[in-house]
């Protein structure tokens, strides 16, 4: 990762700037077409091609690993999709104060971290609150990918779904999740679960028409850069 620790002219171009206000997307890529969101993209593979093969639909992508985001700048450049907006930034602040309301075609959240141990379970992204501000960023008929290869993520997820009732209709019923379903793009962290064995979870939910009414509380998230207590 030593080549991305600087950028080029080029890769800043591709990535946007950390402020709090919301993002308007038809000023950040000059048109106004269907915008889809990826969190936490990691490496960028996803997200590069996924831009590659849609290129009259646009992509903005949050990570908080500066050294991914110039990386994810790189390979997007390299497969000519010029239509991916990269920010470096926390996840649930980013959601809840730079993407405007209904605005999100498509949110894809593939293998976020995990925290795997029960006390370090309130450090997951998907919680409550998070879901709570997604709902309000999501367009109507709007669609949110969710994969884990933990599993008792994928049910955490479905169980706050379960207090936000009416925002969000699961397209995979009857159990609400499938298993290891094939995938277009497949995510640098999935190739690696599936090739160590595991079997990974999807959630495939669609937003409503219908408006979240209160704004659930939020706290700064802090850092945290490792734990090993
Ligand atoms: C397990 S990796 C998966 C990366 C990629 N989605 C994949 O499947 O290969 C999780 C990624 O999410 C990023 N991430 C985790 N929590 C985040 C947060 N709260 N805000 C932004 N990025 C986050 C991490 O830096 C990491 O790149």
């Amino acid at each position: 990762m030593k080549r991305y620790r600087v950028r080029t002219a080029a890769q800043s171009a591709l990535i946007g700037d950390q402020q709090r206000t919301p993002i308007d997307a038809v000023e950040l890529f000059g048109r106004r077409a269907p915008l889809r969101l990826e969190i936490g993209f990691g490496h960028g593979e996803f997200l590069s091609q996924m831009a590659a093969v849609h290129p009259d639909e646009d992509f903005i992508g949050v990570e908080h690993n500066d050294l991914r985001v110039t990386k994810t700048a790189h390979k997007s450049l390299k497969l000519d999709a010029h239509n991916v907006r990269l920010f470096n930034d926390e996840a649930h602040r980013f959601v809840r104060f730079r993407i405007a309301a209904q605005s999100l075609a498509r949110c894809y959240i593939l293998f976020p971290d995990p925290w795997p141990k029960p006390t370090h379970r309130r450090r997951r992204l998907m919680s409550r609150a998070f879901l709570h501000d997604l709902s309000r960023a999501m367009a109507p008929g709007g669609l949110l990918v969710f994969a884990s290869d933990t599993h008792n993520y994928v049910f955490q997820v479905l169980s706050n779904l379960t207090t936000l009732p009416g925002l969000w209709t699961n397209r995979y019923q009857p159990a609400g999740y499938r298993f290891d379903i094939p995938t277009r793009f497949p995510t640098l962290f999935e190739r690696y679960k599936k090739s160590e064995g595991c079997s990974i979870g999807y959630v495939l939910l669609e937003r409503t028409a219908n408006i979240p009414t209160e704004q659930l509380p939020w706290r700064e998230p802090q850092r945290i850069i490792e734990d090993r207590s």
